[in-house]
């Protein structure tokens, strides 16, 4: 794939997680060990955040996968998972982790925002922390919905609108308790502050007319709580802060038919 044909946001966040795949190559081994999906930085097991359906024989497809612990989790539910990520590096880690879990599924190197696949040949699309925060989501949510079968799924899980709102900037100091960001003209496209890559975060209503444009029924928006106790290895939220405010919020939507 040439350069010429992306996005600058999307050359960007390649190279940024270029930079980034040798540190999550460990995290991604221990979610690849975990019998029971869990999700985003606080580690909530399914059986407590009931985002996921029943995926027994659905085919599936993981927008922005990484390491793949997501699709593995799916496969091992009975799904049938492709994963889809726009950085080798990142690829080469979920098949070394396929290879040590003998669980082969097949993982293709693209865009999320532009897939080359088929119209309507999923049942379930899903990201956690991939499309989901690294796509322009005027694209990726459209481009969703194409791979979509009528009645299929979509689920993505990322930061909230509120951590967002209340961040000094995109990674290194934690959220505090004051709104530091204008919600109008301070959310969509958002830079980090060291320029090295490109982060996508709307607010609820315009993630809801961007949905319903694509296609799609919203059934629900599940804000996750830190659970008490809880630690994370990120420096941008604390576990004090997501015990009273979400820090992470997961969309649930329908293809229609
Ligand atoms: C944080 S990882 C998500 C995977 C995993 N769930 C996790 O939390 O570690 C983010 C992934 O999004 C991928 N990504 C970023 N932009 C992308 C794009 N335009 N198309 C496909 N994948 C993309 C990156 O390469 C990276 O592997």
């Amino acid at each position: 794939m040439s350069r010429l044909d992306l996005p600058d946001h999307v050359v960007a966040n390649r190279a940024f997680w270029t930079h980034e795949a040798a540190q999550y190559v460990e995290p991604g081994r221990r979610n690849w060990a975990d019998p029971e999906p869990s999700w985003g930085i606080w580690g909530i097991p399914e059986s407590e955040a009931r985002i996921l359906p029943d995926v027994a024989g659905l085919d599936t497809i993981e927008l922005g996968c990484g390491t793949a612990y997501v699709s593995a989790w799916l496969a091992r539910r009975g799904a049938r998972p492709v994963g889809v990520d726009i950085t080798p590096a990142q690829l080469e880690t979920a098949r070394a982790l396929q290879r040590e879990h003998g669980l082969a599924f097949p993982l293709l190197e693209a865009n999320a925002e532009a897939v080359p696949l088929p119209d309507a040949s999923f049942d379930l699309a899903i990201s956690e922390y991939g499309a989901a925060i690294w796509c322009d989501p005027y694209r990726w949510i459209p481009e969703a919905a194409r791979l979509l079968r009528p009645g299929g799924w979509l689920i993505f899980l990322g930061n909230s609108t509120l951590l967002v709102l209340c961040s000094p900037d995109l990674d290194a100091e934690p959220a505090g308790e004051r709104l530091l960001r204008p919600h109008f003209g301070g959310l969509g496209r958002i830079e980090w502050p060291d320029g090295s890559s490109v982060e996508f975060h709307l607010g609820h209503g315009d993630m809801i007319r961007l949905l319903r444009a694509s296609g799609f029924e919203v059934e629900n928006l599940v804000e996750l709580q830190a659970p008490a106790g809880a630690s994370t290895r990120y420096p941008f939220v604390t576990s004090e802060w997501a015990r009273q405010w979400p820090s992470e919020e997961v969309w649930i939507a329908r293809r229609r038919g």
